[in-house]
């Protein structure tokens, strides 16, 4: 059989913004805050775009807007700090969606960290970044960055959904691993066909 030859999926021009928003609004994303810092001050914004790129070498992408009020900061210093918000903390992913004089006010919330970056207490998650690469894409730059450093704690995530924050749900339910068995249960064994009864 032939290779097929890779076609670009075509997008019509004409499909409405609002239809594209309307789609990803129905996806569960987990709520980050993004934090670099420099000669301007600490900056940082609210996010849903972070992906797990590669685990070796550690790589984790997001979108930086073009407009964002964080980008010079970023490219030039050419680090990020990620924080996976816990299912508490909406108000700071509010806070660092809204407006950008309020987001780093002295409430305790945040400090910086030995490498001088802003670190968002009570995060479920935090990675310490370089930025890898900046590609431009649309009305966005995908940030690719290398994980240097990883701290995780046993908190519960903020989930953004359908345009709100909510927490994961399931509380008190049982967690299932990747392959659908309750997450500790003793799996059946698996007998292949030609053996069974061997
Ligand atoms: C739920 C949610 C997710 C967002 N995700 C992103 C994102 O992935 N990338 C981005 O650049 N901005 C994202 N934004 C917007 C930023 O949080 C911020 O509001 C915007 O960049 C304007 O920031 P500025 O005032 O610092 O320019 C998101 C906002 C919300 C409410």
């Amino acid at each position: 059989m032939s290779a097929q030859p890779l076609t670009r999926p075509t997008i019509p021009p004409e499909t409405p913004t609002v239809d594209l928003r309307r789609a990803f609004g129905r996806a569960a994303s987990s709520t980050w805050v993004v934090t670099g810092s420099g000669e301007r001050g600490p900056v940082g914004f609210t996010a849903i775009s972070i992906v797990s790129v590669s685990v070796s070498p550690p790589l984790v992408s997001f979108n930086i807007s073009k407009t964002s009020s964080s980008l010079v900061t970023i490219a030039q210093s050419g680090r990020a700090a990620l924080h996976l918000l816990a299912e508490d903390q909406e108000l700071l992913a509010q806070r660092f969606a809204r407006d950008r004089t309020k987001r780093f006010v002295d409430d305790g919330a945040w400090a910086y960290d030995d490498h001088g970056l802003p670190t968002i207490h009570g995060a479920a998650a935090r990675l310490v970044t370089r930025v890898h690469d900046l590609v431009d894409a649309g009305d966005s730059f995908l940030a690719v960055v290398r994980v240097e450093h990883a701290v995780t704690s046993e908190r519960r995530p903020l989930v953004h959904h359908a345009g709100g924050y909510r927490p994961l749900g399931g509380a008190g339910g049982t967690l299932h691993d990747a392959t659908g068995f309750p997450d500790g249960a003793a799996r059946p064994t698996l007998t292949h066909p030609t053996t069974a009864g061997a």
